[in-house]
């Protein structure tokens, strides 16, 4: 992409474009991230008052999460056909955006763009219909194309040994009394709050017998114990560095596959537990033979949306 020198996007432009950024995914739905209109583009800010101290001392997860609202918002300016160029990290902005002229969307921008209010995480079973074999292929090409990659985990050994890690860094993060009350605050709340996650979107209360173990969001028990899907699929998301820039890259990729999937009809699942414990996320790197950390364990199935988060107004995360 080039850049351009022309001034900066319109209000309106600017704020539809914030409307859609606000629905990419966030750590407990934190939604850590602001938005500037300045004179020569849209800056990407971290809200570091947002960012959760106890899961994510260090604000990775949120600056994943700011990547992921940055693609949103390309992807907005992308299919209102006035695209942005952009940098990582320049002075205080995760992301700068710069206008990049005048270009119809490409099919895949428009699909991808219609996708974001369609795109919810799954915390409920997913059923025991098959991912057809090319989809995986597509969902990696999607991380590739912003310089990440996506690693499918195949086979039952490799998968249970995925799954064993994770229950481990569940069981380690719910021994520390403060992880559980920062998790209560943002989670097992009513529907129609504006952040954090509702009981309903925050699925049954997790079972042990499940293969891989979702944190406590409140729900009630389950009836259904077992998990019908007979050949889950899941993968482990990275980029290459682990620099902050980098961290935010990741959040770009997870949301181009994320959306990708939805585009397909797939649900997604995703589970932080074991990149949040520092020893863990070691084993898992060399589990997956990456000289890179792993950001994001996903699980793509089919599943219906059974229940959703919301979003703050846009009038509370820009600023000008
Ligand atoms: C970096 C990151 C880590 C996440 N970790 C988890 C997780 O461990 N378990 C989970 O159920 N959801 C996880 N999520 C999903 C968020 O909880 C979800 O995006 C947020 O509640 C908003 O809901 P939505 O994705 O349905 O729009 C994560 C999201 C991000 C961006």
């Amino acid at each position: 992409m080039t850049t351009t020198s022309s001034a900066t996007w319109a209000p309106d432009t600017f704020l539809a474009a914030v409307e859609a950024a606000v629905w990419a995914p966030s750590i407990h739905n934190s939604q850590p991230w602001r938005f500037r209109r300045t004179e020569c583009g849209i800056d990407v800010l971290l809200d570091h008052d947002r960012v959760l101290p106890i899961c994510d001392p260090d604000g990775r997860s949120a600056r994943v999460s700011c990547g992921a609202a940055a693609y949103n918002l390309l992807l907005a300016l992308a299919a209102a056909e006035v695209p942005a160029a952009y940098v990582l990290g320049r002075d205080d902005a995760l992301v700068h955006l710069t206008p990049a002229g005048h270009r119809p969307a490409t099919p895949p921008e428009r699909r991808l763009f219609r996708a974001i209010r369609r795109r919810h995480t799954n915390r409920y079973p997913f059923a025991d219909q098959q991912v057809a074999p090319g989809v995986t292929a597509q969902l990696t090409d999607a991380a590739r194309q912003e310089d990440g990659w996506l690693d499918f985990v195949v086979g039952d050994q490799a998968i249970f040994a995925l799954a064993s890690l994770i229950r481990e860094a569940d069981n380690q993060l719910n021994a520390d009394p403060a992880y559980v009350t920062e998790l209560q605050a943002w989670t097992h709340l009513a529907e129609g709050a504006l952040e954090g996650v509702g009981r309903q979107a925050g699925g049954p209360a997790p079972h042990p017998a499940e293969l891989m173990a979702r944190r406590d969001f409140g729900g009630a028990a389950q009836r259904q114990t077992r998990d019908p899907a007979r050949e889950p699929v899941v993968a482990v998301l990275g980029v290459h560095g682990s620099q902050h820039a980098d961290e935010v890259r990741a959040g770009m990729a997870l949301q181009h596959v994320l959306l990708t999937a939805t585009d397909l009809g797939l649900a997604a699942a995703l589970f932080s537990q074991p990149v949040e414990v520092p020893a863990i996320r070691e084993r898992l790197r060399l589990a997956m033979h990456r000289y890179d950390d792993p950001q994001l364990v996903l699980r793509f199935g089919f599943a219906p949306t059974l229940g959703y988060t919301n979003r703050r107004a846009v009038a509370d995360v820009v600023e000008s």
